[in-house]
């Protein structure tokens, strides 16, 4: 464990929980916590056994956001000085798929944390905006720029320029979220997706996690060009072999046995 306010528990299944535990300040994301977010991603990226990660916060809230009190007196050159928001660069290049689950508010730079997830399961209470315009100043981890490639431009410059707050309902209907469950099954339909996920071939949801990704700032000529070459590989995995055989032989597939 990097800090009591970030825990990680890894699941026999091949998944890892990683959990923003500072609920007393509505998971407002402070240097120490983003710095043991970072750490403990940069651990998980290397760990072979670890295929999926779900994000998720201990509380009523997802985040608050940055940390108010902790930007109060911050200067640009502490901000670049300290690579303030470090951690969503370990999120944002994550190569495996990444699922977030939402209760509550994801505010800032919790809504950016929400931005760089795979896959947004969120709570019926679940709300989300960006209110940095109404602090003077603007997001800084990626809001303005992962927003509109997610939910297109309108609706973008509509959250990010007035702090218009979405509710779960409109955030998936424009995209920012995957599904809407009851609160109280938000914790189990998460396992339950992980534990999903972590059972296919790692390999090839790296693959498809990254075409994907490309398709946000590739031209389409290009990203097809990496589709193919990505599909290509996948022919010659013992994961493809076991997923054909397996259904030839009328039997559940056994991935990541390599
Ligand atoms: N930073 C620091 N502390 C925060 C915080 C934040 N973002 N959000 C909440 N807290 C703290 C409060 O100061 C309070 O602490 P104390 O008990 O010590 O006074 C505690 O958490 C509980 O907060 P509230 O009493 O306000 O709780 P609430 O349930 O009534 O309201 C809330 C919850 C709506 C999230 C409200 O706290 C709120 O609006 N928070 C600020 C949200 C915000 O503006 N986020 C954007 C930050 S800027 C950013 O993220 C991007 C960037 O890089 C600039």
């Amino acid at each position: 464990m990097v800090s009591s306010m970030i825990h990680c528990a890894k699941h026999p299944s091949g998944y890892a929980e990683l959990v923003i535990d500072r609920p007393q300040a509505r998971n407002a994301l402070c240097v120490a916590l983003t710095d043991a977010m970072a750490q403990t991603l940069e651990r998980l990226r290397e760990d072979s056994e670890t295929r999926v990660v779900l994000l998720r916060s201990e509380g009523d809230h997802f985040a608050a956001g940055a940390d108010i009190r902790e930007m109060l007196d911050m200067s640009a050159e502490t901000a670049r000085a300290t690579d303030f928001a470090g951690c969503c660069v370990a999120l944002g290049d994550f190569p495996k798929p990444v699922i977030g689950l939402v209760q509550g508010y994801a505010l800032g730079g919790g809504c950016e944390l929400v931005e760089m997830c795979d896959i947004v399961l969120a709570a019926e209470n679940a709300v989300f905006s960006h209110p940095e315009i109404s602090l003077g100043t603007m997001p800084g981890a990626g809001g303005t720029q992962r927003l509109p490639r997610l939910i297109g431009t309108a609706k973008a410059m509509d959250m990010l320029l007035s702090g218009h707050r979405m509710d779960a309902i409109e955030a998936e209907r424009c995209g920012l979220v995957s599904r809407i469950v009851p609160p109280d099954r938000l914790l189990e339909e998460g396992r339950e997706y992980a534990s999903g996920l972590a059972a296919l071939s790692g390999t090839v949801l790296n693959s498809i996690k990254k075409a994907v990704r490309a398709s946000m700032e590739m031209p389409l000529k290009e990203g097809l060009k990496l589709e193919r070459a990505l599909f290509h590989q996948t022919l010659g995995l013992p994961d493809r072999q076991e997923g054909m055989r397996a259904f030839t032989e009328r039997r559940k597939p056994l991935f990541n046995a390599t």
